[in-house]
């Protein structure tokens, strides 16, 4: 007769107690979002007059990545729209994460699905098959049918191919697309300077109010991290965890993603070798596999020139030991060597620096300008940040998907 003391199976898992706390997808609760009390206050101002039947303000979110901007968009959408429900207002939130829905038609189609209620509309929203305006029509007249105000959140938004559904969302209510309904979006993206690419027209509509998420300090992730320490059992996570990975994370980018993934990692680190506590050391080597899914994470959905300018830098700073980093020119010229390998016609000069800039926003790479005299006037010169064997070894896995 077997019994627990041979016992195949461990029965419980020894180091964590509720596991999904420290999972990417979780929402945390009230209380447990912390050191955003301004952002969310500002953001809930921004789209308060829905609840009294007026527009809410279009919303631009910026800030790094893991700086919650996801989080705290979603978090205010829903208690704006269970305080409205509360107040008798008919209100619901859409979220289309644009990385995955980059055409025009694949975002309305999500937002037209995901605010319907087929038993009440009868309009059916088949994932795909119809003309880019029937979708729409169909998503005007579920407005209409089914709500007061709604709002849209476009998160990454910088990934969308065009601007088109920036244009028609903007502009629904005073087209007369729509009746009673007020729509509201709020646009999230890393990319500082993705304003500068947007229409004019779009751009006037949609910005009217804009945020910048700045990164958390480590105090800030200490805090993330201890409100969700209740992810572990009783006793098992040693007391100088925490505050080594939210000084690890604070130093290189102040990302809670991040902060939160190193934690958990550390867990099962701590599993997966028999350990009984989540030990300090643990963290070192989580904090490289974080490294690794945050870059992964950052490049995802992101061009192929983009991934070209990257794979240019890692394969210089692979090849050289300078350390101090390369030109513009010295890596465009690499960068049009691997445009030639992959087929594509190589972009302008001005269009890489643009990518460089963007990568130097994300941390990704780091730029210094240098003065090279009178004869050569000034330069810049570009570092990756993120570790080229990590970049390369993301950057292949990716091109075999
Ligand atoms: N203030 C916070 N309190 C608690 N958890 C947080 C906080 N900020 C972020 N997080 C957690 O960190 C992770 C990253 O946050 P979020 O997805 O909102 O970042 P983001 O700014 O949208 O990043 P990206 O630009 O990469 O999309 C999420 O799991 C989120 O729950
Ligand atoms: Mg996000």
């Amino acid at each position: 007769m077997p019994n627990a003391s041979d016992d195949l199976f461990t029965r419980e898992d020894p180091i964590f107690a509720n596991k999904e706390l420290l999972e990417i997808n979780h929402l945390p609760g009230e209380g447990r979002i912390v050191g955003r009390d301004d952002e969310i206050s500002n953001l809930a101002t921004a789209v308060n007059p829905a609840i009294f039947g007026q527009s809410p303000s279009n919303v631009l979110i910026y800030g790094k990545t893991g700086t919650g901007k996801s989080l705290c968009a979603k978090y205010v959408s829903q208690r704006l729209v269970d305080t409205a429900e509360e107040e008798g207002v008919k209100a619901t939130f859409a979220y289309v994460d644009c990385a995955q829905d980059t055409t025009e038609t694949q975002a309305v189609q999500t937002i037209a699905d995901s605010v319907n209620d087929p038993a009440l509309t009868s309009i059916k929203v088949p994932d795909k098959g119809l003309s880019t305006s029937t979708y729409y029509k169909r998503l005007w007249r579920i407005l209409d049918a089914l709500y007061d105000v709604v709002l849209i959140i476009l998160d990454e938004i910088d990934k969308l191919s065009d601007d088109d559904i920036l244009m028609q969302l903007s502009r629904a209510g005073e087209a007369g697309k729509i009746a009673g309904c007020k729509l509201g979006v709020i646009g999230i993206s890393n990319k500082i300077q993705y304003k500068d690419r947007m229409d004019e027209r779009v751009k006037s509509s949609l910005c009217e109010r804009e945020f910048v998420f700045p990164p958390y300090d480590a105090n800030q992730l200490r805090d993330i991290m201890d409100a969700r320490s209740d992810a572990f059992r009783d006793d098992v996570l040693d007391p100088s965890t925490i505050p080594r990975a939210a000084a690890l994370a604070a130093r290189e980018h102040g990302d809670a993603r991040k902060a939160i993934d190193i934690l958990r990692y550390a867990g099962e680190i701590a599993q997966s070798t028999g350990a009984n506590i989540v030990k300090e050391e643990f963290v070192t080597q989580a904090r490289q596999r974080a490294e690794t899914d945050r870059f992964r994470e950052l490049i995802r959905g992101s061009t192929p020139h983009s991934r070209y300018v990257l794979q240019a830098l890692a394969i210089l700073s692979l090849s050289n030991q300078k350390k101090d980093g390369f030109r513009t020119s010295r890596v465009y010229e690499v960068y049009e060597n691997i445009c030639r390998q992959q087929g594509s016609d190589s972009l302008s000069l001005r269009r890489v620096r643009d990518l460089l800039k963007e990568h130097a926003f994300l941390d990704i790479i780091e730029q210094s300008k240098h003065s090279g005299g009178s004869a050569e006037g000034s330069y810049t010169k570009h570092q990756l940040l993120e570790d080229p064997d990590v970049v390369k070894d993301v950057l292949t896995e990716d091109v075999e998907i």
